[in-house]
Order: C-alpha cells, then structure tokens, then sequence
C-alpha cells in the first residue's frame, strides 16, 4: 500500500456510547467503545470545525476534557480551555502546535488509540506543507479562542 493509502485509512475515532443497545445489554449502558472510522475531510480555514471534527470526542465540545470517549481512555484529555491559566497567564501556543503536529512528546497524542494529527492532515491535503500550517494554525487559534478567562 502507498503511504498515502495508509494515512487516509488510518483512522479517527469515534464512540458508540451503547445507548442504543441500552434495551438489551442493560449493563453496558455507559461503556464507551472506541472505533476507527475513515477521517472526514474538513475546512482547513476553520479551526471550530476541525475541532469539532476531531477533537471534541475526547475533548469534549467545549474543549473542557469531557467528551464521550474521555472514559475509554487510559489518559484523561487535557482540559483545553485551562492551558493559559496553567502557563501562568500565556497561551502557550508553540506548544499546542506541536502536539497537533504530533512533533511534541506527549505520549497519548500519537500512541496506537490516537493518530498524529500532522500526518493525518499532511495525507488529507496532499502533501502541501502550507494546508497542514493552516490547518495546524487555525486550530491552535481556535483553542486560544475558548481559553477560560
Ligand atoms: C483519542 C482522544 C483524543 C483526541 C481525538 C484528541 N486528543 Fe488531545 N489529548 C488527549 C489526551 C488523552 C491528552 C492528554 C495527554 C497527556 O497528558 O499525556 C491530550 C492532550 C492534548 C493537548 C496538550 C494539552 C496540555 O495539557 O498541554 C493538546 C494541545 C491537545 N490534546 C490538542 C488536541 C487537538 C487540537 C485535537 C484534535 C485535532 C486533539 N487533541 C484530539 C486525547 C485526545
């Protein structure tokens, strides 16, 4: 397979809450299940929707940490809207960047339940490094937008 196949199979995730199945699996009612689905392609001029995309199911919509598949994971998500309040007032954004990019050691981001975003968004645009600045620009603008005050 050409490492473009690869990328675009690799996949994003989402969470089936078992609600559905609630009537026949009573006990299950609140398992978070992880799956791998094909990631959408989404606007590169728009950090919310790129968030949304792919960020809020662990993140949570708001950013807070609390989205559905928080509970599946092994590591809590990073509570979003707190990371200026934790820089001792800064927006720490060439941090942010990388771990968007996938470029900055954090073990969570990367690991086999999460893909490098940097990849991802390399394969998604073709390989125009300027789509993926864009990309990995507009969504660290976004998280500076909902940083609690
Ligand atoms: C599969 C779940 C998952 C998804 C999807 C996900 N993250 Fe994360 N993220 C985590 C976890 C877990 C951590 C905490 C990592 C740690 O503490 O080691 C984290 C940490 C972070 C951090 C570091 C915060 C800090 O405290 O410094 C940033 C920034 C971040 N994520 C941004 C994003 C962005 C942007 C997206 C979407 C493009 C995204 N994440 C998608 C699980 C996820």
């Amino acid at each position: 397979m050409s490492p473009k196949h690869w990328t675009l199979l690799f996949a994003a995730l989402i969470v089936s809450s078992c609600v559905s199945f609630a009537q026949e699996q009573p006990q299950d009612q609140n398992k978070a299940v992880i799956q791998h689905v094909p990631i959408s392609a989404t606007s590169p001029a728009s950090g919310k929707q790129m968030f949304t995309a792919y960020c809020a199911v662990c993140h949570g919509t708001e950013g807070n940490g609390n989205g559905p598949a928080a509970s599946a994971l092994k590591t809590a998500p990073s509570d979003l809207t707190q990371l200026t309040k934790e820089n001792g007032g800064k927006f720490p954004a060439m941090k942010v960047s990388s771990v968007i990019r996938g470029t900055a050691d954090l073990p969570a981001h990367g690991s086999k339940d999460m893909p490098v975003w940097g990849e991802l968004f390399w394969s998604m645009s073709h390989g125009q490094e300027s789509q993926v600045q864009q990309r990995v620009s507009n969504l660290t603008h976004y998280i500076e937008s909902i940083q609690a005050k």
